[in-house]
């Protein structure tokens, strides 16, 4: 029976010295119940802390109460550590001492584990004796993907409960187990459909009393096998060869090690040390601040005012996607998946047959590897544009063709009921353009997924001129409802991405024709953290890609020589991309590109001595000389060419702000997720240097536009480097685009 008034009074005793974050209440008499309270994840803050460990020396000294039961408000445990206070001085008591003082406890403590217990919400529940989950519950320890180690007993407890090759593997990736799991791995000792909570004040009564001696995890014993000393080294090589330069997977596989090396007492003060030194770490500071900008994007605003609070979206039931080559089959799936009706539209017979045949096995993989819906019986298939009359929205998906596009969105306009969205999945073509061809320009937006569209998180929606809220905040939902992360971006050439991309790719070519090679720069930019350097990803995405768009922009041409062949508008320019593709190299789908392979479709880059010889055949013929490029010239032309055009981007308005740009380079290009995004970078490297740097390189070469710092890091620079959260106060507004 609750003593409502006496729990008032304590709990508002505790609310005079932080604010109450952790509720106390008993329940039929001999349970105490600590309810964690801080909205949306009671996470571990100070105030939560101090409330634990209030409420637990309350629950000790109350001698009605037999056995205690921690839980969370609405229906969440816990998410951890405060990840916002890491950056703060440290107030309220450590996490450590708090979980040792649950364990110690001669009263049964039970976590009653509903939604998330991630992190420090898993070490809290592995300090209590029993943990009930609640089926739907997930759980796991995601400190590694921000850039740290679980360092409140994760690394020491979790081995000895489940063994060393589970625990590494959780530690090492941070995925999140589902309640089943947990039960089989016996992180949990019951799952239940019902309330977690009142399973365990049931259970909490029915262990009130009995010994704790075997419910420490803390003195267990690590187990043992044999193979240990295998276990570890495989462990180590994998993370090593994943990781991709990051320290904490390889960090984490340590703090593991000492587990079974050390006693329990020591194996924590090895983990406390390698927590430090990750804690401090510029690793961290990016994946924690990659963290808040993945959440932050999702509050767009544009330059005319539009927000995401104050624009709706229109519920959107059925939708139809044009064009089913590469994109549009990934789109399709991405859409039935998400639980819409599609109408899938490909003019040519053969085309459709195979479409289908692609979607179907797509559907198929997706469902064994990921548990998706099968989806199947949501898509209807047709040759005629006709078949979208009906639908909310459709996404074109047909070549990157201005004039085939402009001729769609015109029979669109006609043939779609009133109000129906019209988007487009273009690389980077003018959005204005298409919507001036429709009767609702308003309606019209851009919605730029990435190869394999069913796989690849990234969105951005591109707003043109004309666009209403309305559509952006449509398409921004629909992203979200596809499992993606949409990022609203400003309509230019090539948008954020894209746009971004040419400068980097076009001192990749310069340096080969100062004398590098495509595999020293691919090294350069895979030893920073790249997925694939800029020519494998050129070879894998196809180089008559860019050749079209080239040719269509008037820049190739054909048999050019002397000077001219190399200059266009009066800017340095290469045409080596040109050439290649002129020979018939396309990259992967030819066998032959930057790289060779063993076959067309071949997946495994080998150097060509052919493309060396070429190269050198290439620089005698245009009197170039060939010199020794040093790692860190590469790097700097390349990344701080890219930086660049990401300031200029941000004085444009195109993007909102710096982590706008930071989310679309991890998700769609690849940049080192540690690193935090080319924005974060160039803050971390020190915008002084960088814009030294570019400042030395402009010099050099004057006729390349994109080494001349932009004005935008110029005023930063001269500001004092401001932090990052504060640079959208030295963007100007550019004018309305709404
Ligand atoms: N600390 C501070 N804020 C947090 C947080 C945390 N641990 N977890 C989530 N939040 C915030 C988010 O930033 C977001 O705030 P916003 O709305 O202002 O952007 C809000 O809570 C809701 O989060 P999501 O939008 O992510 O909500 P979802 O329901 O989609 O996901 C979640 C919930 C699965 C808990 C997800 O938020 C998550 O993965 N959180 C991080 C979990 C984590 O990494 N915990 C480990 C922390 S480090 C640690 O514990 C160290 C220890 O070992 C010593
Ligand atoms: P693709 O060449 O694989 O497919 C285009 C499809 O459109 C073909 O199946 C073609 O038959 C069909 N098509 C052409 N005219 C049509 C019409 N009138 N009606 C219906 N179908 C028609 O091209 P891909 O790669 O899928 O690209 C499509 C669009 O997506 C382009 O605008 C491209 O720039 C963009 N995009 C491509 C990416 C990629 O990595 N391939 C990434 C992001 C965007």
């Amino acid at each position: 029976v609750k003593d409502d008034a006496e729990e008032k009074k304590f709990n508002n005793n505790t609310k005079d010295l932080l604010d109450i974050m952790a509720f106390y209440s008993r329940v039929s008499g001999s349970v105490g119940v600590i309810t964690l309270q801080n909205p949306p994840v009671n996470a571990l803050s100070a105030a939560v802390r101090q409330g634990i460990v209030d409420t637990m020396h309350r629950a000790l000294s109350e001698p009605e109460v037999k056995s205690v039961v921690i839980c969370g408000q609405n229906g969440k445990f816990c998410g951890g550590a405060d990840i916002r206070e890491f950056r703060a001085n440290m107030r309220g008591p450590p996490l450590v001492p708090m979980i040792h003082l649950i364990e110690a406890a001669e009263k049964p403590v039970v976590a009653a584990i509903e939604g998330v217990a991630l992190g420090g919400g898993l070490e809290l529940a592995l300090g209590c004796h029993y943990r009930i989950a609640h089926s739907k519950a997930r759980l796991g320890l995601p400190e590694v993907t921000l850039g740290l180690l679980p360092g409140a007993g994760g690394t020491q407890r979790l081995p000895r409960l489940i063994g060393v090759p589970a625990a590494l593997e959780l530690i090492t990736t941070g995925r999140h187990a589902t309640a089943a799991e947990a039960l089989q791995l016996g992180i949990v000792d019951e799952v239940t459909d019902h309330s977690a909570v009142d399973a365990a004040v049931k259970f909490a009564q029915s262990v009130a009393g009995k010994s704790l001696d075997a419910r420490r995890i803390s003195t267990y014993p690590c187990p043992r096998s044999p193979d240990l000393a295998e276990i570890f080294e495989k462990a180590m090589q994998e993370v090593r060869r994943s990781a991709r330069g990051a320290i904490a997977p390889v960090t984490c596989v340590q703090a593991v090690h000492a587990s079974v090396t050390l006693p329990y007492a020591k194996g924590m003060e090895r983990e406390r040390e390698l927590f430090s030194t990750l804690f401090t770490s510029g690793q961290a500071h990016a994946l924690q601040y990659y963290f808040f900008a993945q959440r932050a994007v999702s509050r767009w605003s544009t330059p005319s005012g539009a927000r995401w609070d104050t624009s709706k979206p229109r519920p959107v039931h059925k939708a139809a996607v044009i064009g089913l080559g590469t994109m549009g089959r990934g789109i399709t799936v991405s859409l039935a998946q998400a639980g819409l009706s599609v109408v899938a539209v490909e003019t040519q017979e053969k085309q459709l047959l195979e479409a289908k045949q692609a979607v179907s096995g797509m559907l198929e993989r997706s469902a064994k590897r990921r548990g998706a819906p099968l989806a199947h019986d949501k898509i209807k298939y047709s040759c005629s544009i006709q078949a979208v009359a009906d639908v909310d929205l459709v996404i074109e998906a047909v070549f990157e063709d201005m004039a085939l596009k402009k001729t769609i969105f015109q029979q669109l306009s006609g043939i779609c009921k009133p109000g129906t969205f019209l988007c487009t999945n273009t690389s980077g073509l003018d959005i204005d353009e298409l919507a001036s061809q429709t009767q609702s320009p308003e309606l019209v937006v851009g919605m730029h997924f990435f190869a394999p569209a069913h796989v690849m998180k990234l969105l951005e929606v591109v707003y043109g001129p004309r666009s209403s809220p309305e559509a952006l905040a449509t398409a921004m939902e629909m992203g979200k409802k596809m499992g993606k992360v949409s990022v609203a971006v400003g309509n230019c050439r090539g948008f954020v991405g894209n746009r971004m991309l040419k400068p980097y790719l076009e001192q990749a070519f310069f340096l080969l024709e100062e004398g590098a090679t495509p595999e020293q720069v691919d090294q350069v930019l895979e030893e920073f953290g790249f997925a694939m350097g800029v020519f494998k990803v050129s070879d894998l995405s196809g180089l008559d890609v860019g050749w079209k768009v080239r040719k269509a922009d008037g820049l190739v041409v054909p048999g050019s020589t002397g000077k001219s062949a190399r200059i266009r508008g009066g800017s340095r320019y290469s045409p080596l991309g040109d050439l290649l593709c002129e020979q018939g190299r396309f990259g992967q789908k030819t066998g032959r590109g930057w790289y060779q392979y063993d076959k067309p479709g071949g997946r495994v880059a080998k150097p060509d001595p052919w493309l060396h010889g070429f190269l050198e055949e290439y620089r005698a013929r245009h009197g170039l000389v060939a010199r020794r490029i040093d790692h860190q010239e590469m790097l700097e032309r390349c990344l701080y060419a890219l930086i660049n055009e990401g300031f200029q981007i941000l004085q444009d308005g195109i993007a909102a702000g710096p982590e706008d740009i930071d989310v679309i380079y991890v998700l769609g290009y690849g940049w080192p997720r540690h690193r935090g995004g080319p924005m974060f970078y160039a803050g971390l490297v020190g915008l002084d240097k960088v814009l030294e740097r570019l400042e030395h390189y402009h010099q050099v070469y004057p006729n390349v536009s994109g080494l001349k710092p932009c004005s935008l890091i110029r005023k930063l620079a001269a500001s004092s480097s401001p932090p990052i959260h504060r640079w959208r106060e030295f963007i100007q507004k550019p004018r309305s685009q709404l």
